[in-house]
């Protein structure tokens, strides 16, 4: 009698033990097990694929809600209009925590009103070279710098309730051939350099998303490395949230599933049923695995609420005045000024002002999954006729050609000899343009934009190829732009001769060649083709370009000053593909010609880093690095120009003269196309390079100019005799401005007993001084200020013995020095 009470007891409670994961009070843990026990073994394993591009799966029986992504950094992108702040690299700029959490807190509320849970950002890869396509949407060189920026960023997304995922873990600096290049580096480099700002987002700022990266890591796929994901992201830094794919970023199944990827996105193409059944069942994996997984996702899915609050979109979706607000000041506080030869800020005596370039009139900003549609803009020709209501603005349309134009009119004809115009097109319905093409025409010219299906016979929107021949014949000799514009892959050849390639998923972009052709003859071409997903162009044009900048250099002539606008924008720098160093063709072309016919010319350049800039550095009296300045970008240039403004922003990457000057020159690339892009320089990336070196850069890292001065004093070093470090320093604003200065903290050792960097970054913080004012600045060092990765002890030591703490206005800067002896 007692047992079957016993039994009926048991009975009775256990469904409502069962169902403690609808219990809000109940611990997280609690709820994630009672809810784990409910699904099936197939309703896990579909759990871990994401499902309609960008959702995590409901599953209604047990209460779970869809779980809605958007991408970042720079704005939420997938749900329409919205907010489009600066790039990140402009962020990072600013040196302003407090600023990168208010741009945090906007970037939550803006998920909010879209009801959004994921936001898939922020973005922490390091600058290593210049023409990295997505450099604008990380934050420099420098490991703390993006650790810390990126803390506050989380801090600020996170507390409005939504999940920030730090990207792309790890080691994706270069976006050429992104999904196979290996980034091979030693420990202590990967430790020291490229993790260090994913550790702090993980540790410190609690992130509860992490996006594992297209490239291999040491050969090993970032979504199947174990060393990454389990030894070092789980085990070591204890992380115990999300780890998703990048899109399609999978490559084995199983071999992910064992080597830490929680989430595949934006579907189970690999961890499905398929793949995962056999392996449970042949014990290569366990369901504990797959349970630790779901565990994960349930974890971020409880602890931020998801479950008992639903998220929903607010319809209409409106500007929100707040979050551009923040845009602005980011924008006011990220633009750098890097050269002023006594021509800024603007004198009420300027009258007439000449604004030129192609960038001029538009919103510039990097393209790719960052790009976003804001639902207004201030282009920086409207923010300077704002800023500068009494002077005469007039503006000269973009003069520069575009290759697209030149296409339909290009001499192709079918064949040798023959008169008619055209091309012979193949179509195949795959990417290598295998087997029998399952379209053949002819078309008059090569100049396709397809957004989607592509209206050929036989040919989706996707994963297709194409081949184009026919022959080139012009009527004058002379030397001909052969441009292809391709998104995905191309390659041209001639008369038999490769002349270009860009064989590889990228955005669209140009490639030229000139050739010189004789007058009648016929040369042969032959240009092959492939799209892969997304977008998808290709265009093709010979011609002898006619640049006219007749009315630029009329224009600039009859002003006082001149404001040239150039640089890249979404089609030419862009996730997917690499830009160029050199400025896009005829910028600077454009800059010569204005600098030579007005002296008072200031450049405002657009770019997610460092571009060429001899052909005209010496010409101009002004330069502003404007990055992508977002929505609100033209009214903070204008009021920077115009002095409303103090600019304050400082490079957070070095700016070398020259490519080859880069550390990594020799070896960006892979050699011999192996696909291993090794990491030679080690720890010398940037400024730990330049201090050491004979070379120096352009500019260099920490830099910046502002209108008015700045007098460092006082410096009092004080410390528990270990490494509790206390540091104080006195700056006064001397000249005729209120601003901002960034301090900058450097902390070398004197006689390390290993090769260390010669300094390296360990605090900073951005002062903001009326005209005389002065402010006494307090920094706290501890032992991470001191400590280097140690190989033998696989982990981050410190050597006992005398650092030196150098307080600078830049890297190459230093204002005031002291030395603490650390026990
Ligand atoms: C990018 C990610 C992005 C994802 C979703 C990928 O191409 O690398 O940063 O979050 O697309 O749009």
């Amino acid at each position: 009698m007692r047992n079957r009470l016993l039994i009926a007891a048991v009975l009775l409670y256990l469904p409502v033990f069962s169902q403690t994961y609808k219990d809000k009070k109940a611990t997280v843990e609690d709820r994630v097990n009672t809810l784990l026990k409910e699904m099936t073994l197939e309703e896990k394993i579909d759990y871990i694929g994401g499902y309609n591009d960008f959702y995590i799966r409901p599953i209604e029986r047990l209460g779970l809600p869809q779980i809605k992504m958007t991408d970042g950094p720079v704005g939420t992108r997938n749900y329409g209009n919205t907010t489009a702040y600066p790039a990140s690299i402009l962020s990072a700029a600013t040196w302003d925590t407090a600023l990168a959490k208010r741009l945090g807190e906007a970037l939550g509320n803006d998920a909010r009103e879209r009801g959004v849970h994921i936001l898939l950002a922020p973005g922490v890869n390091i600058y290593r070279a210049p023409m990295n396509g997505r450099n604008f949407e990380y934050m420099g060189e420098d490991p703390y710098l993006a650790g810390e920026m990126a803390v506050a960023y989380i801090n600020g997304v996170q507390s409005k309730g939504v999940v920030a995922t730090i990207k792309h873990f790890a080691a994706n600096n270069q976006e050429w051939d992104r999904n196979n290049v290996s980034s091979d580096m030693d420990e202590r480099t990967l430790r020291e350099i490229y993790l260090p700002a994913f550790k702090a987002a993980v540790t410190k700022g609690h992130v509860a998303a992490v996006m594992d990266s297209y490239n291999l890591i040491n050969g090993e796929h970032a979504t199947q490395n174990n060393h990454l994901n389990n030894d070092i992201l789980k085990n070591e830094w204890k992380f115990d949230g999300i780890v998703m794919s990048d899109w399609v970023a999978t490559y084995d199944g199983v071999a992910a599933a064992k080597g830490g990827l929680d989430l595949e996105m934006p579907n189970g193409a690999f961890m499905n049923r398929k793949n995962l059944m056999p392996a449970l069942q042949n014990e290569t994996i366990t369901e504990e695995l797959i349970n630790d997984k779901i565990r994960r996702i349930l974890r971020v899915i409880f602890r931020f609420g998801f479950y008992d609050t639903p998220y929903e979109a607010v319809s209409p979706l409106k500007a929100n005045t707040q979050s551009e607000a923040v845009a602005l000041d980011l924008a006011r506080g990220g633009v750098v000024l890097l050269k002023n030869d006594n021509i800024l800020p603007l004198q009420n005596k300027v009258k007439t002002i000449a604004v030129i370039g192609p960038n001029a009139d538009l919103n510039p900003a990097g393209g790719g999954s960052s790009f976003t549609e804001p639902f207004h803009y201030t282009s920086l020709l409207k923010g300077i006729k704002a800023a500068a209501p009494g002077a005469k603005v007039v503006y000269v349309p973009n003069s520069i050609p575009q290759m697209e134009n030149y296409a339909d009119n290009s001499p192709l004809y079918l064949d040798k000899g023959s008169k008619t115009k055209g091309v012979k097109a193949s179509y195949f319905n795959n990417m290598d343009l295998e087997g029998d093409a399952v379209t053949q025409q002819t078309e008059k010219s090569i100049n396709h934009t397809w957004g989607g299906e592509t209206g050929i016979k036989g040919i989706g929107a996707d994963n297709f190829s194409a081949r184009y021949t026919g022959v080139v014949r012009v009527e004058k000799a002379g030397t001909y732009k052969f441009s292809v514009k391709g998104d995905d892959g191309f390659r041209l050849f001639v008369d038999g001769e490769k002349v270009i390639e860009m064989w590889g998923d990228h955005a669209a972009v140009v490639q030229s060649k000139d050739i010189t052709l004789k007058a009648g003859k016929d040369y042969s071409f032959k240009l092959e083709y492939y799209e892969h997903g997304g977008g998808a162009q290709i265009s093709f044009a010979v011609y002898q370009d006619n640049v006219d900048f007749s009315e630029a250099v009329k224009a600039a002539k009859a002003a006082d000053v001149a404001i040239v606008s150039v640089g890249y924008n979404g089609s030419s720098e862009s996730e997917g593909s690499d830009r160029t160093f050199k400025l896009p063709e005829y910028h600077d072309q454009l800059i010569s010609a204005v600098a030579k016919a007005n002296a008072n010319t200031v450049v405002v350049l657009n770019s997610g880093g460092n571009v060429d800039m001899q052909p005209w550095l010496g010409n101009i009296k002004g330069l502003l690095h404007a990055w992508y300045p977002g929505q609100e970008g033209g009214t903070a240039i204008g009021e920077i120009l115009t002095g409303k403004v103090n600019p304050s922003g400082k490079l957070p990457a070095s700016f070398e003269k020259k490519w080859e000057d880069n550390p990594t020159f020799n070896n960006y690339y892979d050699a011999d196309g192996d696909k291993h892009v090794l990491y030679k320089e080690g720890l010398d990336i940037g400024y730990r390079y330049y201090d050491h070196s004979d070379v120096k850069p352009q500019f260099p890292f920490g830099f910046g100019l502002s209108y008015t001065t700045f007098d460092y004093t006082d410096m009092a070093i004080t410390s528990n005799g270990k490494t509790d470090v206390n540091l104080t320093f006195s700056i006064e604003n001397s000249g005729d401005y209120d601003g901002a200065e960034v301090a900058q903290v450097y902390v070398r050792q004197v006689n390390s007993p290993v090769a260390r960097p010669v300094k390296e970054l360990k605090a900073f913080t951005k002062v903001m001084l009326k005209k005389d004012e002065s402010k006494t600045v307090t920094v706290q060092l501890d032992k991470d200020a001191f400590s280097y990765w140690k190989d033998d002890k696989k982990a981050f030591g410190y050597d006992a013995g005398t650092f030196e703490i150098l307080v600078g206005s830049s890297s190459a800067d230093i204002k005031l020095k002291g030395t603490v002896t650390v026990k």
